[in-house]
């Protein structure tokens, strides 16, 4: 692309609702121009990468015998009815009605579309397996777009769907999945890392699914990740145990102390002049069982939190969420104060399973200024059980190899599951087995934000001067700066861009009337992989021109005649 005639412009502006570098690069380097919020424009100079993303994906999965079709962006509402989809997903789904008046969503993802079309053309367990994907537009309506393309409410994203006769031959095209995405984000040049998660309501019990992190400090997602064994797993999901606690034991008896105003761990802790993991943290719930609210009292030690994802599962209900200052009042039961004992009928009690059942605690008296000490669940709390309640954090030991944990943070940017029948016996898709019989297919999902992809990739990888792209997934491969005033060396690099593009070299020629300075910034931040300049003076009186390496800052001269076999080597190490 010539400059000159090219459709590019760059921007000394920060957009004013841009936090992180990705965004703010994107939108200055002229890649993605915002349209409303969480909504964008992809640029023609964002789009190559966006397409370069996409055909990496594209090869790998034909490799692996995976199909393109590509399904209708707006699908029915029926099928959503359905599969029980349409009021759970409501917030994220973007509903309209047609003028007959009936319902219609931009699809936030496309299990039902996709169920719908195997269950009404495959028949036979002859035609299994069989993986089809698509690179499509989505949309979901995030209550919190931000970010530029990291978090968008339309974005674009690869989604692909397995059918099996089996479970043992979903679990193997997972697998299967998992090493091709691999292959993808090492295509990429991205550090990331495969991570256990979470599933949500997307599949049926037993089933395994993991998220592709890009590691970036500003990714919104926590990792604990054991450095001996290679455990990890997002924080919602993960287990670990506690470092070595120096927890106190006592046979003294219960003792109410006066704690004045304060309510919080913190300041009791300071009060007392003792370690927080010397007393416990009382997290009172509010679940809805047959239409009627319900407490449940979740007990954790002092500076650990409550992973909710966890007492979600526990208590298995629609609905859990703290109690309200009003609910603890008509409960008779004082905020800041609670305690595992003396609690109002009828309250169910978890205990956190790294508590040291036998050791003395400081724990709320269930008494307004008052708090108790030599408190030993054991020997003195309510009726309770034990289960895992807490966070992972780092420093705490992991539970396969015993060493210690980090919590490292990344970016999202893929998800493979394993779904079971949930969706095919929901929507009733059958096919007939080895015996002649009906079965429900088994099914595995996959996705991968492409969108968010090339936003991780800028995240990752960029400097205070702009971006810096790894080879595979940048717009072009070389960025000519050109300084020159007589016809005869823009002849010569008339010449040079010719040579470059003949050899397949991806060239951003700046032809533009501009001083080096202006060009030498645009192109840092553009980051292309190799920066190309012809100097008039310098090419002049050594018959060289200069290539820097956008990555390592490294700078080589070379001749007219060497240059596309140093660029050509160049671009292959990279
Ligand atoms: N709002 C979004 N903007 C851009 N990409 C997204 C968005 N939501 C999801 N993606 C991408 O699509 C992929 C597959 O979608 P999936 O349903 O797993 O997302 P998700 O787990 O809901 O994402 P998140 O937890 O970040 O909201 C994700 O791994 C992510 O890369
Ligand atoms: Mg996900
Ligand atoms: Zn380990």
């Amino acid at each position: 692309m010539k400059l000159s005639k090219g459709f590019w412009q760059t921007y000394k502006e920060v957009p004013s609702d841009a936090t992180i570098a990705s965004h703010i690069l994107m939108t200055r380097a002229g890649l993605i121009h915002k349209s409303a919020n969480g909504i964008y424009n992809y640029l023609p100079m964002g789009l190559r990468s966006i397409k370069k993303v996409e055909q990496i994906i594209r090869e790998e999965l034909t490799k692996a015998d995976c199909y393109e079709l590509q399904m209708s962006t707006i699908t029915p509402g029926d099928l959503w009815q359905e599969s029980g989809r349409w009021d759970k997903m409501s917030g994220q789904m973007l509903k309209m009605k047609d003028n007959g008046g009936r319902d219609l969503c931009y699809s936030p993802t496309n299990e039902e579309a996709i169920t719908d079309i195997f269950r009404k053309t495959v028949k036979s367990y002859k035609n299994l397996p069989v993986t089809l994907y698509q690179i499509n537009t989505k949309f979901r309506d995030e209550i919190r777009p931000r970010y530029g393309l990291m978090r968008g409410r339309e974005f674009t994203m690869k989604d692909g769907y397995s059918f099996h006769i089996s479970r043992e031959c979903m679990k193997e095209s997972y697998q299967k999945m998992y090493d091709v995405y691999e292959m993808i984000f090492n295509r990429m040049g991205l550090k990331y890392i495969a991570v256990e998660a979470d599933g949500g309501a997307m599949a049926d019990g037993d089933s395994r699914t993991h998220e592709f992190q890009v590691l970036a400090s500003s990714g919104e997602d926590s990792v604990i990740h054991c450095p001996s064994c290679e455990y990890a797993a997002n924080i919602e999901r993960a287990t670990t145990k506690r470092a070595f606690l120096n927890t106190g034991k006592s046979d003294l008896a219960m003792e109410v102390i006066d704690t004045q105003d304060a309510t919080t761990i913190e300041d009791v802790c300071t009060m007392l002049n003792t370690p927080q993991s010397a007393s416990l943290k009382a997290l009172l719930y509010t679940t809805i069982v047959e239409d009627k609210p319900h407490l449940v009292l979740f007990m954790v030690l002092g500076d650990d939190n409550i992973n909710e994802l966890k007492i979600n599962k526990l208590v298995h209900c629609e609905h859990i969420a703290p109690a309200t200052d009003s609910e603890m009042l008509a409960a008779g039961i004082p905020k800041g104060h609670i305690g595992p004992h003396s609690l109002p009928e009828g309250i169910e009690v978890f205990f956190d399973k790294e508590i040291d059942i036998n050791a003395a605690y400081c724990v709320g008296a269930m008494k307004v200024q008052k708090h108790v000490i030599n408190f030993i669940p054991s020997r003195d709390a309510c009726e309770f059980k034990t289960a895992d309640l807490r966070e992972s954090k780092a420093g705490d030991l992991c539970c396969n190899c015993n060493k210690n944990v980090e919590e490292i943070r990344g970016i999202e940017v893929g998800q493979v599951f394993e779904l079971g029948d949930k969706y095919t016996k929901s929507m009733g898709a059958t096919i007939l087995d080895h015996n002649g019989k009906t079965a429900h297919p088994f099914m595995g999902c996959y996705g991968i934000g492409v969108t968010r992809t090339v936003a991780a990739a800028i995240e990752q990888n960029h400097d205070e001067n702009g971006i810096i792209w790894p080879a595979s997934i940048a717009p072009y491969h070389l960025y000519f700066a050109v300084i020159a005033k007589s016809d005869e060396t823009k002849a010569l690099a008339e010449e040079i861009y010719n040579d470059l593009l003949s050899a397949g070299i991806e060239v951003v020629y700046d032809d533009r009337k501009a001083g080096a300075g202006f060009k030498f910034k645009d192109a840092d931040l553009l980051g292309l992989p190799i920066r190309l300049v012809l100097g008039e003076r310098d090419f002049k009186e050594s018959g060289l021109l200069e290539i820097k390496s956008r990555k390592s800052g490294e700078i080589k001269k070379v001749s007219q005649k060497e240059l596309i076999t140093t660029v050509t080597d160049l671009l292959k190490e990279l």
